[in-house]
């Protein structure tokens, strides 16, 4: 294995992905977790066995709706999903996504009846009360409790959300998973162990570890397919960077292949240069697009991407060889850069190569405010900025191993 695939390489992977799902101008509002981990405690109540579909599904059944300008959080009333295109997509969209994992096929029809309501008012198809899943029944009500316990700052008791939620029965849920959810929270430990983020957690990685994967599902093709999920969650927080991540995979890929480096270095530089904007999806699009000059606030949150990325991906213990090539892949050869100011060889070598190939890109594709440069073009602003910007070996490289880009685009 090129990649550490300890056994829960996967698990970890999609609990980083549905972070940043949920990643909201560097706050994380931890609402994927939290469904999920309710979702799971539900199940658990019930005595329901193998929830691995369900919990997968809980854990990833907003992903459909990510190129939202704000989270979809911050919109609970129905008339307004069914009034908004994209959200009325996005289960369809979700269980789209999710599909392209082979190993999470089990998942997409929860994702994509999350929206269904018990009376049939739900979407995408209107179903209605047994037509719709225990599974998918039991997210809606997960999702609903923490879209209230959100819009609420958290400032909101137990005892308070079950009464809204118990308006809703009969309606919005059925009466088995309000019956089910107040069973789960008959304590408020419960309640507080799914406020706080760290107990959270504890929550999550039990439930995970009842999950079961067979060998043929936790392999490194499996974990590809999710990586490159991942890259395009990411790139769809700006709809003109579509590509980007993938695209600085691959050059990243080139350039460590033509420096000789090691097949496993490869693999790294492949994976580091498809994750390394992970955090920029907590930049607003109002900063990114601004035209105008950046004020210092509006910097430091683009200059602290790069921290909350690594901070994500830390998560995943069989990818920590990753880390430095994301956490430093904004460092200038000249010391310059950011987050750390390191200088020459004291930057990673995987994030100087990650440094020229994210350049490349961002030269070469089509961004507003900004000209697309020409293939020579870019390859002479990468040789003029090589020992102040860049490291001149890996600009060398680049020059040789991106030539066949060209040829090849
Ligand atoms: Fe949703
Ligand atoms: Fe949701
Ligand atoms: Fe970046
Ligand atoms: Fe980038």
């Amino acid at each position: 294995m090129l990649i550490q695939t300890r056994d829960n390489t996967f698990q970890e992977l999609l609990r980083a992905l549905a972070l940043v799902l949920d990643l909201e101008e560097n706050r994380k509002l931890y609402h994927a977790w939290r469904v999920a981990a309710l979702t799971d405690l539900m199940l658990d109540n019930i005595g329901w066995k193998d929830k691995r579909d369900i919990h997968y599904a809980a854990l990833l059944h907003d992903i459909g709706a990510i190129g939202l300008s704000d989270h979809i959080v911050h919109h609970p009333s129905l008339s307004e999903q069914l009034a908004n295109p994209h959200i009325l997509n996005h289960p369809v969209m979700g269980a789209r996504i999710i599909s392209a994992v082979p190993c999470l096929k089990g998942a997409v029809g929860y994702v994509l009846d999350h929206h269904e309501w018990w009376n049939g008012n739900g979407y995408p198809h209107g179903k209605q009360g047994e037509q719709i899943s225990i599974g998918a029944q039991f997210i809606r009500i997960a999702d609903s409790f923490d879209v209230i316990l959100q819009n609420n700052q958290g400032q909101i008791s137990r005892a308070e959300i079950l009464r809204k939620l118990q308006k809703g029965v009969g309606k919005e849920f059925s009466p088995f998973a309000y019956q089910t959810l107040e069973a789960v929270l008959h304590t408020t430990d419960t309640y507080e162990r799914l406020l706080n983020s760290e107990t959270l957690l504890e929550i999550l990685k039990a439930e995970e570890a009842l999950c079961k994967w067979t060998p043929g599902e936790n392999n490194e093709a499996n974990l590809d397919t999710v990586v490159a999920v991942f890259a395009k969650v990411i790139d769809a927080k700006h709809a003109y960077t579509a590509g980007h991540s993938l695209r600085v995979g691959h050059y990243a890929t080139q350039i460590a292949a033509q420096m000789g480096l090691a097949n496993s270095e490869i693999k790294k530089a492949f994976i580091a240069g498809q994750l390394h904007d992970a955090g920029k999806v907590a930049v607003p699009v109002a900063i990114l697009d601004k035209p105008a000059r950046l004020t210092m606030d509006e910097l430091k949150i683009i200059k602290n991407h790069p921290v909350l990325s690594a901070e994500i991906l830390g998560g995943i213990a069989g990818m920590a060889g990753i880390l430095p090539a994301v956490a430093h892949h904004h460092e200038r050869y000249d010391g310059k850069g950011y987050p750390a100011q390191l200088t020459g060889e004291e930057i990673p070598l995987l994030a100087r190569i990650i440094a020229v190939a994210d350049a490349f890109d961002a030269m070469t594709s089509t961004r507003p405010y900004q000209a697309t440069r020409s293939f020579p073009e870019a390859m002479d602003l990468l040789k003029r900025n090589a020992g102040t910007q860049f490291d001149p070996v890996v600009v060398e490289t680049a020059v040789q191993s991106l030539r066949e880009v060209e040829v090849n685009s």
